[in-house]
């Protein structure tokens, strides 16, 4: 019991409760016994349990507690930065016809091609600072950018660094994210190259370091048979799918998602009725990401509401990327969940939380019961749907060093 810390004084906690999908812990005047990074105990100040009374305190300064948030869906690496393509879209360019000129994720990868790994080890570094600083405590992030073998390794190996450095990152392989403008428009010879070679040769050089496997299944991308070849190989090494589905157009992803019983399946915003049934039934995460339906100027925001009347444990994502999303905002998230998804506060909290974390198959993430990570957030604020409600406000949490 040497090490026992009881965080105290605190106006409350919010936490999602993990044995329910969407049920919320609000407790007024809490405390919470940690150990050795962990949470021991969480309840009311009063009740706590006589063995934690002589324990020394942490003093949370009357703030709320909360989990830290997990990004469940980032391209965290890339070279270069895409604000020119970004002004010709303000003049009125749409999207997909500055990807059909040569520009669009084809661009970043030209950067990325170019950048060395210390490079991308930097730009991370500096990035993942932001996030955490904004209370970002865990998150996914997907190579993509490379589109060649060793530039897709050289990410890898970015990404092996940023970890063994200490950051809390899951790795996710999508050399599939876009045809390379020498295929010449061969979806068909790509996906199978990528198949066949560039998954296992990843894996054999860098073992262990990614966990997951993304493919963009999109007209005029992969199709889906395209996604099921490439992700059945990344099963057979052990990488479980995240699938980028229904995001411009339906094309079948989140069928294919539930199909392959995928970790998750990501943006959704064209997702049939049939695919949230079939991704409810087989347990599949949907990862909403409203960031990027924002900064495309869609009208098309991914059916929340319907989601969870299907029985979906929804998740959100900021899909942070150059070119859809250069968001590292989790708050900005968290409110367009509640102002364009229509759902609720305690929703998209738990979405940012406890579903985050789920999606990527970490129980001891996303809540503040025994057992969690003690990465736990105070927000000086009167009530944590402060966050949401003061819709601009630049709100920074402190860490509890437990
Ligand atoms: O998640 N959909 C594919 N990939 C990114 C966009 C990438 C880019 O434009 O650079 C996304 O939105
Ligand atoms: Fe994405």
């Amino acid at each position: 019991m040497s090490e026992c810390r009881v965080l105290t004084n605190l106006k409350g906690l919010l936490s999602p409760d993990p044995r329910a999908a969407w049920a919320v812990d609000r407790i007024p005047d809490a405390a919470l016994a940690l150990e050795g990074g962990r949470v021991l105990w969480m309840g009311r100040r009063t009740d706590l349990p006589a063995a934690f009374a002589g324990a020394p305190t942490l003093d949370g300064g009357g703030a709320w507690a909360c989990p830290g948030f997990v990004d469940p869906h980032t391209h965290l690496l890339f070279g270069g930065d895409r604000s020119g393509e970004f002004n010709r879209r303000l003049h009125g360019v749409p999207y997909a016809q500055v990807a059909a000129e040569g520009g669009g994720i084809r661009e970043t990868v030209r950067a990325t091609r170019l950048a060395t790994v210390d490079q991308l080890v930097a730009d991370g570094e500096a990035r993942l600072r932001t996030l955490r600083d904004r209370g970002v405590v865990h998150l996914e992030a997907k190579t993509g950018y490379g589109l060649e073998l060793e530039a897709e390794a050289r990410l890898l190996e970015a990404y092996g660094r940023l970890r063994a450095a200490g950051w809390s990152l899951d790795i996710t392989l999508l050399p599939a994210h876009d045809i390379p403008a020498e295929f010449g428009g061969d979806a068909e010879g790509y996906a199978a190259l990528v198949a066949d070679e560039w998954l296992p040769e990843l894996v054999r050089r860098q073992p262990g370091v990614a966990r997951y496997a993304d493919v963009f299944v999109e007209t005029g991308v992969f199709s889906v048979a395209q996604g099921r070849r490439i992700f059945e190989a990344g099963q057979r090494l052990g990488l479980q799918p995240r699938v980028h589905a229904d995001e411009l157009s339906w094309t079948g992803g989140a069928e294919l998602a539930a199909e392959l019983g995928a970790a998750s399946a990501d943006h959704l915003m064209f997702c049939s009725e049939q695919g949230m049934r079939a991704m409810a039934a087989a347990r599949v995460r949907p990862v909403l990401l409203p960031a990027t339906t924002l900064f495309l100027g869609m009208r098309d925001w991914a059916p929340a509401r319907a989601m969870i009347g299907a029985g979906c444990e929804v998740a959100l994502a900021s899909d942070f990327n150059p070119g859809s999303s250069p968001c590292l905002d989790p708050l900005l998230v968290l409110r367009l969940g509640c102002l364009q998804l229509r759902m609720t506060f305690e929703e998209a909290f738990t979405a940012l939380t406890l579903h985050a974390a789920r999606s990527l198959g970490r129980e001891d993430l996303g809540h503040l019961h025994p057992g969690a990570k003690a990465d736990i957030l105070l927000w000086d604020l009167g009530d944590p749907l402060e966050l949401v409600y003061w819709v601009g406000e630049a709100f920074r949490p402190r860490f509890v060093r437990a």
